[in-house]
């Protein structure tokens, strides 16, 4: 969700935080703002809208130079996105000046004491009100940093608070409680920011503020407590990529630089998991083998795209270890009363690690008394630290709102945590290890093969550009690789989209077929139990008028005569073949968007990290 930069030192401050929103602008774009500290008083600028128009509203009224300032990039929770329900929030008097990612929950009990007490509220966020309380605390508390520990201590939800205040420049003071927050260590400079990408310009050198937790930042200082003021330790550490990884390079947009960085993707998420005799290795993975052996039950639990990686991973799991595994989705999970106790392993996929359904998720299973593994793609968020155990996607940053990279990565990691569970508990069920991981090593390669299906697969979608809604079908794997084609499309070219098991279209969805519908089938190798069912589901709808786009390996000709369209995958084994066969519906449905003219980056009314329940 929003976006935060804070930052003090001897740049020009609404520079340096205005760049680094734009590194956050994925997060939330509906509007922006920001606020500096100068000759003792506050300024601010806030704009509806994408970035563009602050940098503009600033080049046409410029601020005073400063070196202190905050910024917001937002996606709506309480109120319009307008320009003034856009961070920052100032106090009445006009001397503290707030922004904020999250929800305060109780708000309107806040607000209607604020009211009773004679305030005028001039937005209908809930962020606004900490401004006001901050105000009317700096009296009792003397300083910025008390009275903010004062107001957090009021506070109840999800919130990541930063603060300046008019007659203390060169200090930025900030909280966090569920949700993001990493200071940046600079030389005579430093940084607040909801993620690194803010800041790596200038800095790689990291702190993860924890739960409840205040930090001051000055250009010389960072000084973090709790809430009540006592001191606390931090872990320092250094952000493993640069700028450059953050940057378009030459590409059009993010997610196509994404599409196109998968090969390596999962090639670096594979390096120095596999010895050389096949065996897997996973440094920090940090559960026993005694504790593997023991569990009896799996569930993994993520959101999005996410989720849909933990539907694929679940076939691989059961068919290696058959150790039972259920997928379910992180917002309803722990509202049926999951049954959970130490003998069950809970997978939470993220790849932002901050999705506050995961989190919520992850935290209530620890509660129940099972253990965690985090798959995840952000060193040092909330969910890989709060859980028992990690293994880091080295999918580098994603930018673009719909993930792609992460999740082909965010399935070789659940394979590989898979394969490394049938090693410890000597179950290595259908294929040997040895031989998974020849296969697993050579999707990177494979990957690339696909992308070069792209040219074919961007003119299918010009095609298709004024069908009202596209369906996906495929079974066993093939049925979340469906899924997940269709959730891309729903997500950046807003049509109707749905992707079914091949085997359930006769239940009802077949019903939604007539003339000219486009379905895409995804067919299994060759030689797959799968494969001639699926042939026959082809035959079906092609015999109601559909459109067939048939994915078929190589040297795949059964299906020749029932599609209108074929996307050649490379040969790879059945449960390999999503890290190939999803690609061309990734490239589809971000061709699909561009011909419609849509923003690919940044779709309307999503946002990449979605830190509010
Ligand atoms: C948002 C994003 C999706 C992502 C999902 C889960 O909805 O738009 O692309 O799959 O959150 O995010 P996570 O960071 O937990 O993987």
């Amino acid at each position: 969700m929003c976006g935060i930069v804070g930052y003090v030192g001897k740049q020009q401050a609404s520079t340096v935080v205005v760049d680094g929103l734009r590194r956050l602008e994925y997060r939330g774009y509906d509007s922006a703002g920001v606020a500096i500290v100068a000759n003792g008083a506050i300024e601010t600028r806030k704009k509806a809208g994408k970035l563009t128009n602050l940098e503009a509203e600033i080049i046409q009224t410029p601020l005073t130079p400063s070196h202190t300032a905050i910024g917001h990039t937002r996606w709506a929770t309480h109120g319009a996105p307008n320009d003034v329900n856009a961070h920052p929030h100032v106090s009445e008097d006009g001397t503290i000046a707030v922004i904020h990612n999250g929800i305060i929950e109780n708000f309107a009990y806040l607000r209607d004491e604020l009211l009773a007490s004679g305030v005028t509220l001039r937005s209908e966020t809930d962020t606004e009100i900490v401004a006001h309380l901050l105000a009317a605390q700096m009296p009792a508390s003397g300083n910025l940093a008390d009275a903010l520990r004062a107001v957090c201590q009021r506070l109840t939800g999800a919130f990541t608070l930063v603060a300046v205040q008019a007659d203390t420049p060169d200090l930025v003071v900030a909280a966090r409680r569920n949700s993001p927050l990493v200071v940046g260590r600079g030389n005579g400079e430093n940084f607040l920011a909801s993620d690194v990408a803010a800041f790596i310009a200038h800095t790689r050198q990291a702190i993860e503020l924890g739960q409840d937790q205040i930090v001051e930042i000055t250009p010389t200082s960072i000084v973090v407590t709790d809430f009540f003021g006592q001191p606390v330790d931090v872990t320092e550490y250094e952000v493993t990529w640069d700028a450059s990884a953050a940057e378009k390079n030459g590409y059009d947009l993010f997610m196509l630089k994404e599409i196109a960085e998968q090969p390596k993707a999962v090639a670096d998420t594979l390096i120095g998991r596999i010895d050389t005799d096949g065996k897997v290795k996973l440094d920090g993975l940090n559960l026993s083998d005694e504790y593997l052996q023991g569990i009896d039950k799996i569930i993994i639990t993520a959101c999005g795209t996410a989720y849909n990686s933990g539907l694929i991973a679940k076939y691989a799991i059961e068919h290696w270890t058959r150790v039972p595994c259920e997928v379910e989705l992180a917002s309803e999970f722990r509202y049926r009363d999951p049954i959970l106790d130490a003998s069950t392993l809970v997978i939470a996929i993220s790849q932002s690690g901050e999705t506050m359904d995961t989190l919520m998720a992850m935290r209530y299973a620890r509660e129940q008394g099972a253990k965690v593994l985090a798959i995840c793609n952000s060193n040092g968020s909330t969910i890989p630290r709060e859980s028992d155990s990690v293994i880091y996607t080295i999918a580098g940053p994603e930018v673009a709102v719909a993930s792609t990279k992460a999740f082909l990565t965010q399935i070789v990691a659940c394979y590989l945590f898979a394969m490394y569970l049938a090693q410890v508990r000597g179950t290595a069920y259908g294929q040997p290890n040895e031989q998974i991981a020849l296969e697993l090593g050579r999707m990177s390669a494979k990957v690339d093969l696909v992308l070069d299906t792209s040219e074919g697969v961007r003119a299918i979608a010009k095609e298709f550009v004024n069908s009202p809604s596209v369906l996906f079908i495929g079974r066993s794997v093939g049925f979340p690789v469906a899924l997940e084609g269709a959730l891309k499309l729903k997500e950046l070219a807003y049509m109707h989209a749905e992707g079914f098991a091949a085997g359930e279209l006769k239940h009802g969805p077949i019903a939604l077929l007539e003339d000219g519908v486009p379905v895409f089938v995804i067919v299994p190798p060759l030689g797959d139990e799968l494969h001639d069912k699926i042939v026959s589901n082809i035959q079906e709808v092609r015999a109601r008028g559909a459109r067939t786009i048939v994915l078929a390996e190589e040297g795949d000709e059964s299906i020749n005569e029932f599609a209108h369209h074929i996307i050649r995958l490379p040969k790879c084994p059945a449960l390999l073949q999503p890290l190939v066969s999803v690609v061309p519906l990734q490239v589809f449905a971000c061709e699909m968007a561009t011909v419609k003219g849509f923003d690919v980056d940044q779709p309307r009314n999503l946002a990449k990290s979605v830190t509010v329940e």
